[in-house]
């Protein structure tokens, strides 16, 4: 059984839709450690209500090397295969990023490449398009730009606010993310440059 570790920072809601996943039998692993950034954050105290193992590796002060060594060593201890980014709000560092190839995975809410970094709801709606929507991605040492698994489109309605827009797009995240797992947990897929292609 493939063994997943899900980094958070804040609210966990993508957490929770992998754990409903994962109990429902539709993404065969076990989630082996659920990691946050924040101490105060919910996805943390969430894990651990639902009985997982959840830890707490505060990221405050502490040099990138350092804290992501640190990440390393609690991944390796719990002999996780996929590392699963779910809201961590963190860059890793390109050493991190070498121990796990092609072996991370993360969600962003737009249709990458646009939008990337922070506040991507807020980024569509000033810049005025259409179409919005939510990317699952592999991690590579740029940010938000490895090959992409899976995206989702959303409309943007001209009423729309941040807040209004981020749960459309929270909808279709919840859903892609847990399908994106399954497919790479699958195996069934090549990466051809920056094309996943599945078979
Ligand atoms: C999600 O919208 C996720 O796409 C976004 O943070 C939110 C976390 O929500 N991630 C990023 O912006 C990464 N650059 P959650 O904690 O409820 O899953």
């Amino acid at each position: 059984m493939k063994r997943l570790g899900i980094l958070l920072s804040g609210r966990g809601s993508n957490f929770e839709a992998i754990a409903d996943a994962v109990a429902r039998g539709e993404i065969a692993a076990e989630i082996a450690v659920v990691i946050a950034s924040r101490p105060e954050a919910r996805g943390l105290e969430t894990a651990r209500q639902r009985g997982f193992n959840a830890v707490s590796i505060p990221s405050k002060g502490l040099d990138r090397e350092v804290y992501d060594r640190m990440l390393l060593e609690e991944l390796h201890r719990q002999k996780v295969d996929l590392v699963l980014l779910a809201g961590f709000m963190r860059l890793l560092s390109a050493s991190f990023i070498r121990h796990f190839p092609n072996r991370i995975l993360n969600i962003h809410p737009s249709l990458l490449p646009a939008f990337p970094g922070l506040d991507a709801q807020h980024q569509a709606l000033e810049h005025g398009v259409k179409i919005t929507g939510c990317t699952v991605h592999f991690v590579d040492e740029q940010l938000d730009a490895g090959p992409i698994v899976v995206q989702a489109a959303v409309p943007v309605l001209d009423h729309d606010t941040v807040e209004s827009l981020s749960a459309r797009i929270l909808q279709e995240e919840h859903r892609i993310y847990p399908e994106a797992i399954r497919t790479v947990l699958g195996g069934h897929y090549m990466i051809a440059g920056r094309r996943v292609i599945f078979n």
